[in-house]
């Protein structure tokens, strides 16, 4: 039986991407391949990367540059390229800029790997997850959006602190769009088995909801220069580790919905099963009336964005 490593391609080697190749590396989840328009940073981090590896002890090689051959074959490729926030920016206000670096990439994705799976990390998300579809023509079982990860994870970590327990005890997640009127669903967090609602007081979830509403920009307002890395770096190879390693995990992220949770042809974060195939099913999460409003909500403001991203030509 030919057994081979799975291919993990990261197309961007800013600092989402650059870390990214770092924890799937690390992770042993599979060969990294790096991949920037300027050739010699994304072989010099590749390079340096690799070079850590007798130290940490991983056996994942890691290579970098611009051409896209490289990653021919890839199971799982993550597309961070784009530009990052500044402070008091939206992500909406990189719709157009990111749009053409997100269609160029993702046609050249498509071309070397057309089996992989598509993650999609660069912002505005969403909007961004349509644009890579179109550019490939994959189906939506492979093409989908990292955001839920991360908001989730920034869910989790502030009910972590609020409650002083242990984040590997918190389930949490979030619904909507990847912006400011995404979804935290507190009715369904659990701390340790327990509801967070016997546990914290509502003016109290209330204010973690928001906080991790405002978690991208938090995050900006600090470090001025630019946005997050680490948390959707390990965001987005937690769902890559999900395929390579076909663990049927149920995790939020943005899907190209037809018709679940009364959406059509848009992208939105929902909860979905990923294994080696990429999206494996979409298990049904049952929504109260407020839980409703605040989804469709979310999902009007993707459409408008994508409704927006029509008129341009990128
Ligand atoms: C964030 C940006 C990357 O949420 O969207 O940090």
């Amino acid at each position: 039986m030919a057994i081979r490593r799975a291919k993990i391609s990261v197309i961007g080697a800013g600092f989402v991407g650059s870390t990214a190749a770092h924890w799937a590396a690390t992770k042993e989840l599979g060969d990294v391949v790096l991949i920037d328009i300027n050739d010699g940073t994304a072989k010099g981090k590749a390079l340096d990367l690799f070079e850590a590896s007798p130290v940490e002890g991983f056996d994942s090689t890691v290579v970098g540059g611009s051409d896209y051959a490289l990653t021919a074959n890839s199971d799982v490729v993550i597309l961070t390229a784009g530009l990052p926030r500044k402070p008091g920016m939206s992500r909406d206000d990189l719709l157009a800029k990111n749009a053409a670096i997100v269609k160029e990439c993702s046609m050249q994705v498509a071309k070397h790997s057309p089996n992989c799976v598509l993650i999609v990390v660069s912002n505005p998300l969403d909007a961004m997850c349509h644009v890579a579809q179109d550019a490939t023509g994959f189906p939506r079982e492979r093409v989908l959006g990292m955001a839920g990860v991360l908001d989730g994870a920034r869910f989790r970590s502030f009910i972590a602190m609020e409650t002083g327990t242990s984040v590997e005890d918190i389930q949490a997640f979030v619904f909507g769009g990847h912006g400011d009127t995404m979804v935290p669903m507190p009715r369904y967090v659990t701390v340790g088995g327990i509801p967070l609602e016997q546990m914290v007081a509502k003016d109290r979830v209330q204010a973690l909801v928001d906080r991790t509403r405002k978690g991208g920009g938090e995050i900006v307002e600090l470090l001025k220069t630019g946005s997050a890395y680490y948390a959707p770096s390990s965001s987005a190879v937690q769902m890559a580790e999900a395929i390579v390693r076909d663990k049927k995990r149920i995790l939020p992220m943005a899907i190209r919905l037809e018709g679940e949770y009364g959406v059509k042809g848009l992208f939105c974060g929902v909860l979905g099963k990923l294994g080696a195939k990429g999206l494996e099913s979409i298990p049904m999460l049952e929504l109260n009336a407020d839980e409703k409003a605040m989804f469709q909500k979310s999902a009007d403001s993707v459409k408008e964005l994508v409704e927006a991203l029509k008129k341009l030509t990128y």
